[in-house]
């Protein structure tokens, strides 16, 4: 039988992935949006237009809770990539409690599995938008669902932050020697969807296939422009006193910035998978305007 899986986040840059990947394994995708026309058009960073890939489109506000409450009726999947990233809320409304409406609803209406895509080191990361994840996990995990809990570290497409420092000739690291292995959309999409047919509950670290220290991060994106390297240090108090003077004007992006410095301080690396590397990334957009 069919097996119909409900997509929150869909329009996101993972999302479009994930609803690719089921759509390619024959799911009939439910997709969460807040604006069809949006969808289709082509997502971010080689992510895909949602044309022709869902089966039914639930176009509304993940907060409102009339629209979320039987959003899961007829589901016997979920798959959650919804979460603040640049979008203005706060994320405890979103990445939490949206979250969780959209659980109780799955719950409600007996949904079988539901994975959710979470940030690796997440509960010992100290910004508000990791706090407000890791409570959606542990709501999760005392679910009655079988679920299963992604940690990736960085996306290629937050990667194209060091494409553009080298752009401009110049990457700043803080701990150079420090170590991600970012991951493409699809190779995370894929990883994904195979937990989650598995049907085993759980939690999995997962990255890339290949590990970088930031040193070599700056390294990969000036040899994908042919450019000579460049790098600086900055002295790690320079993020905590950036964050310190951000947080008077705004505490969401000086938010960010923690939850950024956190990962560029700390070893951020999962399980390898997939085979899309970060060269061939940054050479297909060494000439974009990022
Ligand atoms: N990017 C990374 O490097 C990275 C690394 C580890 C984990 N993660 C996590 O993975 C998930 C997906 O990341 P991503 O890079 O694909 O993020 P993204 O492109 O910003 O997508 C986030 C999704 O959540 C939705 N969303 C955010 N705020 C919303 C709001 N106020 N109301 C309704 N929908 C809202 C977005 O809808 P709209 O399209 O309508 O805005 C979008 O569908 C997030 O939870 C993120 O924290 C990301």
């Amino acid at each position: 039988m069919t097996a119909t899986t409900l997509v929150a986040g869909a329009t996101g840059y993972l999302g479009r992935f994930i609803v690719a990947e089921l759509h390619r394994r024959g799911h009939n995708v439910r997709a969460i949006v807040r604006s069809r026309e949006r969808a289709l058009a082509p997502g971010p960073w080689e992510s895909p237009s949602l044309e022709g890939l869902v089966d039914d489109w639930a176009v509304g506000a993940v907060s409102n809770p009339d629209f979320v409450a039987d959003i899961a009726e007829g589901v016997d999947n979920v798959v959650s990539a919804l979460g603040v990233t640049k979008q203005a809320a706060d994320p405890w409304d979103i990445d939490h409690k949206a979250n969780l409406a959209i659980l109780r609803s799955a719950e409600r209406h007996g949904v079988g599995q539901f994975c959710y895509i979470n940030v690796i080191g997440g509960d010992q990361c100290p910004a508000q938008l990791t706090q407000a994840k890791t409570a959606f996990v542990n709501d999760l995990r005392s679910s009655s669902i079988s679920s299963q809990i992604i940690n990736p570290p960085g996306y290629f497409s937050d990667m194209t932050e060091i494409l553009k420092m080298a752009q401009k000739g110049r990457v700043y690291v803080v701990r150079p020697d420090v170590r991600i292995n970012p991951i493409h959309g699809a190779d995370l999409a894929a990883y994904c969807i195979d937990r989650l047919t598995a049907g085993e509950p759980g939690m999995w670290d997962v990255g890339g296939p290949e590990a970088f220290t930031w040193q070599g991060l700056a390294e990969c994106a000036f040899r994908a422009l042919d450019r000579p390297v460049k790098i600086s240090k900055l002295p790690p108090w320079l993020l905590s006193a950036a964050i310190s003077v951000l947080n008077v004007f705004s505490p969401k992006k000086a938010d960010t910035v923690r939850f950024v410095s956190w990962s560029m301080l700390h070893d951020c690396v999962g399980e390898p998978t997939g085979n899309h590397t970060l060269l061939d990334f940054f050479k297909r957009h060494a000439e974009d305007n990022i």
